[in-house]
């Protein structure tokens, strides 16, 4: 009897699995770039990235074997360059789905796209998309997620995994096919077209949503609220001096 627990249609149905990578992003990029022709959907997938790449030109660090280290291939020819915040929403959701009858209510997506559990990381996302005039035609999508890691460096002070949180090992091959899974699921939904549902999904997952917290931007620090992201991707927060937007790499969040 066939086993097969990548249960997609496309999402995981080729997948390549490298004993050590520097980056998985980086690999599925050089693929490309040399017209290897890969079908939609493909998933490379490390058990040791030495040299993972993180948002904000930070590195991500993850020891070997413990880890989901991966990225996912998509085609998305039908979202415009405007709409590229749509495909990180249904990435996150369909992360978020994969993972929640695991940890149900303490788990939010941290705008943009980081997996938390309470105050703590433990997964994040790396999407880069290579354009063809103003249509996407292809994404690499990247997700690296602490699954049996224990141990995480000092200056990581907010890190965590899943086992840290629940206390036993997970099968990385199980969780991974739930996450190929549930992301298809979304990204069809996006190419049915139903953005709405997704934005106000993806909002309703946001962690610290209407919640008056302290933030940090341009060495200034603020009360504040978030209200919603806008459909370009830019977080808007409520503050004493009005409505503010902020993109990626303009705001940080303050813990307390
Ligand atoms: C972040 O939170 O800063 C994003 C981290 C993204 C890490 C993943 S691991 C698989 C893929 N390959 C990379 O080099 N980065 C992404």
């Amino acid at each position: 009897m066939q086993n097969n627990i990548f249960s997609a249609l496309f999402v995981g149905q080729n997948l390549v699995e490298l004993k050590q990578v520097d980056s998985t992003n980086t690999f599925l990029k050089n693929l490309l770039s040399k017209s290897t022709p890969l079908p939609e959907g493909t998933v490379i997938m490390a058990e040791d990235q030495f040299a993972g790449r993180g948002q904000r030109d930070n590195t991500w660090h993850a020891q070997p074997g413990k880890n989901l280290t991966f990225s996912i291939l998509l085609n998305p020819g039908f979202l415009s360059v405007q709409q590229q915040f749509d495909l990180t929403r249904a990435v996150s959701l369909g992360v978020y789905d994969a993972l929640y009858p695991l940890l149900r209510d303490s788990l939010k997506i941290k705008w943009p796209n980081d997996i938390y559990y309470q105050n703590n990381k433990f997964g994040g996302m790396l999407i880069e998309n290579i354009l063809q005039g103003s249509r996407i035609k292809h994404s690499i999508i990247g997700i690296g997620l602490n699954v049996n890691q224990e141990d995480f460096h000092p200056s990581a002070t907010n890190a965590t995994s899943i086992k840290k949180i629940l206390q036993r090992d997970y099968d990385l091959k199980t969780i991974l096919a739930q996450i190929c899974n549930k992301v298809e699921g979304y990204y069809l939904q996006l190419r049915m077209g139903k953005f709405a549902q997704i934005r106000e999904l993806y909002q309703s997952r946001l962690y610290r949503l209407n919640e008056e917290r302290l933030f940090k931007s341009n060495g200034e620090t603020f009360k504040g609220v978030i209200k919603n992201v806008t459909d370009e991707g830019l977080l808007v927060v409520h503050t004493d001096a009005g409505e503010r937007l902020y993109n990626l790499k303009e705001i940080e969040f303050l813990n307390n």
